[in-house]
C-alpha cells in the first residue's frame, strides 16, 4: 500500500491557540487544514435551526452525514457556507460552541463525521485540528501536538477574539462556559478530550503564537517531514 499523505495534528482545549497555530503550519507547509471543530459546530447549528434536540441521535446523524457544507479559504480564515448562506460568523459563536459539544458527545455523529475528515488526508500533507485528532481520527499522525493553556488565559483570548470581532461578551460568562465545555469534552465516553500516549504537550500559557509555531516547526523538521 502506498504510503498516506503526513499529518500533523493539534488537539487541546478551546482557547489554547489551535486554530491559529494550524493555519500558521499549513501556510508555511503549503499543506491542508482540517477545522474538524467547525463540523461539530455545523451540526449543532443546523440542529438548533431545526428544532433537533442536541442529544438525539437518530435526528443528528442524518444531519452529520449528509452536511451541506462548503469551505473556501481566505487571507487568514475559511469562508464556511451552509446550504449557500454564509455561516463563518454565525458558527463561531459561544452558542454554537456548546451546540457542538453536546452534539460531539453522540458516539454515531462522531461516527458520521469521520469518513469526512479522514478524507481530507491529500498530499502535500494536513494539519488537523480538533479534540481527537491525534487518539482517534489520524492514531498513526507522525506529529502529534497537544496544547494546553490556563482556564483564565484562555477565556481572556477568547474574550478579545470575540470582541474584536463585534460580539458583545462578558469575561466572567467566557470562564464559566469554557470550564464547563472543557469538562464536558474531557469527560464523555467517547474520544474525550485527553493527550495522545505519543503527543508532545505545549502549555501556551506564556507563550505568544510565534514562538509556539516556531517550536512546533522545530519539531516538524526533526522528524523530516519538511
Ligand atoms: O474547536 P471548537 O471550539 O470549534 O470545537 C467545538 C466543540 O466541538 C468542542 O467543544 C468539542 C467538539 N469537538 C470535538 O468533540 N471533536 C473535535 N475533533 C473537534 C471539536
Amino acid at each position: 500500500m502506498a504510503a498516506q499523505p503526513p499529518v500533523i495534528t493539534v488537539d487541546g482545549p478551546s482557547g489554547t491557540g489551535k486554530g491559529t497555530l494550524c493555519l500558521r503550519l499549513a501556510a508555511q507547509l503549503g499543506w491542508h487544514f482540517l477545522d474538524s471543530g467547525v463540523l461539530y459546530r455545523l451540526v449543532g447549528f443546523l440542529a438548533l435551526k431545526r428544532g433537533v434536540v442536541l442529544d438525539d441521535a437518530v435526528a443528528l446523524v442524518p444531519l452529520a452525514a449528509a452536511l451541506p457544507v462548503e469551505f473556501r479559504p481566505l487571507a487568514d480564515d475559511l469562508e464556511i457556507r451552509l446550504e449557500h448562506e454564509d455561516v463563518t460568523r454565525a458558527v463561531r459563536t459561544e452558542q454554537i460552541g456548546d451546540a457542538a459539544s453536546r452534539v460531539a458527545a453522540c458516539p454515531p455523529v462522531r461516527e458520521a463525521l469521520l469518513a469526512r475528515q479522514r478524507a481530507m488526508r491529500r498530499a502535500p500533507g494536513l494539519v488537523a485540528d480538533g479534540r481527537d485528532m491525534g487518539t482517534v481520527v489520524f492514531a498513526d499522525a507522525p506529529l502529534k501536538i497537544f496544547l494546553t493553556a490556563s482556564a483564565e488565559t484562555r477565556a481572556e483570548r477568547r474574550y478579545k477574539q470575540l470582541k474584536g470581532k463585534g460580539n458583545d461578551v462578558s469575561l466572567t460568562a467566557l470562564l464559566e462556559d469554557i470550564r464547563a465545555r472543557d469538562e464536558r469534552d474531557a469527560t464523555r465516553a467517547i474520544a474525550p478530550l485527553v493527550p495522545a500516549p505519543d503527543a508532545e504537550i505545549l502549555d501556551t500559557t506564556l507563550l505568544g503564537i510565534a514562538e509556539v509555531t516556531d517550536r512546533v516547526m522545530h519539531l516538524v523538521r526533526e522528524r523530516g517531514l519538511a
